[in-house]
C-alpha cells in the first residue's frame, strides 16, 4: 500500500465517547462538605459533574461504550482492531487490563490489549504511544481509549478535592496516511518533584491494603492544590507555546487548543500564552470537571461536528507524577462521522 519512500503518518479517524446520565452538582457537593458554587465556580470553574454509579462498574463500563460507538461510527469490524490501548488510573482492577475486558465486551478478539498510565496526561501519552504503532508500519487500525472513573478514588469528606473530579471515557481511532495529516508533533515530559503533592498513596506495592491504609483514607486522590497549580499553570502554557514555536503556528494558524480540564484558570493561562482567542479553545470543565485521561478525548467527541481537515490542534495537559505535555495535530476529516 505505501511506497518506501513514503512517510507514515497516524492520522485520527473517528472518536466515540461516553459520560454517564448521573449529574452531582455544587449545590449537591456543599451538602457533603463545606463549600459553595460561588467557591468552586470561581476557583476551579466546574458547575456539575457526571458520576458513574452501580455496583462492580468501573472504567471499562464507559470505554466499552465509547469503543463501541467508536466501531459504528467508523464502520470499522472489532476483528480489524489489531491493538486497544487504554490510558487510565483508575482500571477496573489491578489486572487484568481494562483494555482486555474492552476488548472482549466490544468483540475486538485480533487485538492485543495494554493499558497505560499517564494520570492526566494520559491521553497524550497514550495518542503518542498508539501512533508509534502505526508509523512502524506494522499496524493499520490502532485505538486509544481514554477515560477515568474518578469518583472511584474521590473523597467525599476532603472539599479541597471532592468537587473536582467527575468521570467519563473517550476512544479514537487511529489508521496511516501519507497525506500531511494527524499526529504531527509531540512533547512529552517528567517531573518527579510532584511524587508525593498529587497521589493515591495506598494500594499498590509500596503500601498495600490495610486496615490502617483505609482508616487514614489512603486509597482517595491527596492533592496539595497550591503545589500541583504552581507547576501545572506554567508547565502547561510552556510546553504548549513551546510546540507551536517549534512548528512555526502563530495563534492565527491554530484552529482550536484542547486542554487539559482541571481548572479554568489553567486553561485560560495556556490560552493567553499561545494569544489564542477563547472561542477557539474546547471547554467544558463546566459540564463533566477533571475526568483525568478522560478529559481532552472527550473535548473533541463533543467538538467532532466543527472540525474540519486541515485545522490545526494544539492538545495540552498536566498530571501527577508530574506528566505532562503537549501535541500539535492536523485534524484528518470535516465534521461529525454519523
Ligand atoms: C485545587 C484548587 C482548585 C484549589 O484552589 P486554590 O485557589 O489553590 O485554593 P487553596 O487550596 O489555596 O485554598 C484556598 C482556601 O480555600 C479553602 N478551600 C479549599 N477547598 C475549598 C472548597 N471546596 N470550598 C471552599 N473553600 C475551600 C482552603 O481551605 C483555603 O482556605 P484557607 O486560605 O483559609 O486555608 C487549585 O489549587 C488547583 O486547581 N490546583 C491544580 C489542579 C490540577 O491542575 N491538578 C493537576 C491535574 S489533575
Amino acid at each position: 500500500m505505501f511506497e518506501n519512500m513514503d512517510k507514515i503518518n497516524a492520522v485520527i479517524t473517528g472518536v466515540g465517547g461516553f459520560v454517564p446520565e448521573d449529574v452531582l452538582t455544587n449545590e449537591d457537593i456543599s451538602k457533603l462538605v463545606d463549600t459553595t458554587d460561588e467557591w468552586i465556580m470561581t476557583r476551579v470553574g466546574i458547575k456539575e459533574r457526571r458520576i458513574l454509579k452501580g455496583e462492580g462498574v468501573g472504567t471499562s463500563y464507559m470505554g466499552i461504550r465509547a469503543v463501541k460507538q467508536l466501531l459504528e461510527k467508523t464502520k470499522v469490524n472489532p476483528d480489524e482492531i489489531e491493538v486497544i490501548l487504554t490510558a487510565t488510573t483508575t482500571s477496573d482492577h489491578h489486572f487484568p487490563t481494562t483494555s482486555s475486558i474492552i476488548a472482549y465486551h466490544t468483540g475486538c478478539k485480533n487485538a492485543m490489549t495494554f493499558d497505560l498510565q499517564g494520570a492526566c496526561a494520559g491521553f497524550l501519552y497514550a495518542l503518542e504511544t498508539g501512533a508509534n504503532y502505526i508509523r512502524s508500519g506494522r499496524y493499520t487500525k490502532v485505538v486509544v481509549v481514554a477515560g477515568d472513573k474518578m469518583t472511584a478514588i474521590t473523597d467525599y469528606q476532603d472539599r479541597s478535592t471532592c468537587p473536582l473530579f467527575g468521570d467519563a471515557c473517550g476512544a479514537v481511532l487511529l489508521e496511516p496516511t501519507t497525506e500531511e495529516v494527524g499526529v504531527m508533533d509531540t512533547i512529552l515530559r517528567t517531573d518527579g518533584v510532584g511524587y508525593s503533592h498529587l497521589i493515591m498513596k495506598s494500594g499498590g506495592s509500596a503500601y498495600p491494603p490495610s486496615h490502617e491504609t483505609v482508616d487514614n483514607r489512603e486509597h482517595f486522590v491527596f492533592q496539595d492544590g497550591k503545589y500541583v497549580f504552581k507547576y501545572a499553570v506554567s508547565y502547561m502554557a510552556d510546553v504548549a507555546a513551546e510546540i507551536a514555536e517549534r512548528n512555526h503556528l502563530t495563534h492565527d494558524d491554530i484552529a482550536w487548543i484542547v486542554p487539559h480540564q482541571a481548572n479554568l484558570r489553567i486553561i485560560d493561562a495556556t490560552a493567553k500564552r499561545l494569544g489564542v482567542d477563547m472561542e477557539k479553545v474546547m471547554i467544558n470543565i463546566q459540564k463533566y470537571g477533571n475526568t483525568s485521561a478522560g478529559t481532552i478525548p472527550i473535548c473533541l467527541w463533543e467538538w467532532e461536528d466543527k472540525l474540519k481537515k486541515g485545522d490545526n490542534l494544539i492538545l495540552a495537559a498536566f498530571g501527577a507524577g508530574f506528566t505532562w505535555g503537549a501535541i500539535y495535530l492536523k485534524w484528518g476529516y470535516d465534521g461529525k462521522k454519523a
